[in-house]
């Protein structure tokens, strides 16, 4: 059949129709919204490149959190940004280190408020790499295997939901699995940034979080963006070392990994909406060229069109109030 008898324009008519044939939509409680802790107090700092977003000290995550659960936004991943950073990253797994302080005062204020930790080095390190060094300045796999283990076991000490490791070395969700069972956490489970880019797009990120690598870039371990083939091959390994979801990272410009993700595996999947997506849309929207709020609806909805479950986006608390309207 084809036109004249079919006219796709008539379930397009009006907004009755459009919305009873509508295929996706996004729900604010389809969003995770990452969080910046510093140490300090009363500390509240935007970051430049990232305008609204802000780095909170952790007596202003309380009435952060309570902000976000009354727009029905239900989780956050925390980034932790220590005092002091170490050849070690010791910070990361410290007990009283900024993450674990950040974890304790969110679950005592806001328990029903879902804390997801981001599980990897390169915060806490001198060098901003996500691992150990050797003497060559490559990341040691094993070694910091152990490191994010200990890490991802800390954040469940303290009573974190769900861990997310980031680094993108080899076997560390089995590692990080492995001792979260050992210590008695087997019910916490692993988001694992399954499909993580080498890209362009985390540069206001490692503004914010003071991550950017001291030399050399993370191509070493992240994964290049040329491929998408070897992006099944990691979250398959994933899913055999026990993720319970899968990420797709950045979103934007790897839209066909997350609809390849999804339909080969059936997972859970994520998409994390990069900083320097948002930084984007933000400068755009400042001048005027673009309606921020048609924009960022719009990306977030082809996210789940694209097969996202679940969306980790610094325009979370702005995408909520506008879906309220
Ligand atoms: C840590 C980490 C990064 C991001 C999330 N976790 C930075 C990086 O890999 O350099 C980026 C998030 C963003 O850009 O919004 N490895
Ligand atoms: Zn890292």
């Amino acid at each position: 059949m084809q036109f004249p008898t079919v006219r796709m324009r008539r379930l397009r008519a009006n907004a009755q129709i459009r919305r009873m044939v509508r295929e996706t939509s996004v729900d604010a409680g389809d969003l995770i919204y990452p969080l910046f802790v510093v140490p300090g107090a009363g500390e509240r700092q935007e970051i430049s490149s990232m305008p609204g977003v802000f780095r909170l000290s952790v007596d202003g995550l309380e009435a952060e959190g309570k902000e976000l659960l009354s727009l029905g936004i239900p989780a956050v991943i925390l980034f932790g940004i220590p005092e002091t950073k170490d050849v070690a990253g010791s910070g990361a797994f410290a007990e009283d280190g900024i993450v674990q302080q950040a974890i304790r005062e969110l679950k005592a204020k806001v328990p029903e408020l879902y804390v997801i930790t981001d599980v990897c080095m390169c915060e806490y390190t001198s060098h901003g790499h996500c691992g150990a060094l050797d003497e060559s300045g490559c990341v040691m796999n094993d070694v910091t295997l152990e490191m994010l283990a200990m890490t991802a076991v800390s954040h469940a000490e303290a009573g974190a939901d769900m861990v997310a490791p980031s680094d993108m070395m080899d076997g560390r969700v089995a590692a990080i699995r492995a001792a979260l069972d050992a210590d008695g956490y087997s019910d916490v489970p692993i988001m694992a940034y399954s499909a993580k880019y080498a890209s362009g797009y985390y540069g206001p990120f490692r503004d914010a979080a003071d991550s950017a690598p001291a030399f050399g870039d993370r191509s070493g371990y992240q994964m290049d963006p040329a491929n998408g083939d070897e992006a099944m091959r990691e979250t398959a390994l994933d899913i055999d070392e026990g993720a319970d979801i899968v990420m797709v990272k950045p979103a934007l410009a790897y839209m066909d990994i997350i609809r390849r993700v999804k339909d080969e595996f059936g997972m859970p999947t994520a998409a994390y909406n990069v900083s320097g997506e948002y930084a984007m849309v933000k400068a755009a929207a400042a001048n005027g060229w673009i309606d921020e709020k048609r924009v960022v609806l719009e990306t977030l909805l082809g996210f789940k069109r694209a097969g996202a479950d679940m969306i980790l986006t610094y325009h979370a608390k702005d995408a909520a109030r506008w879906l309220a309207e």
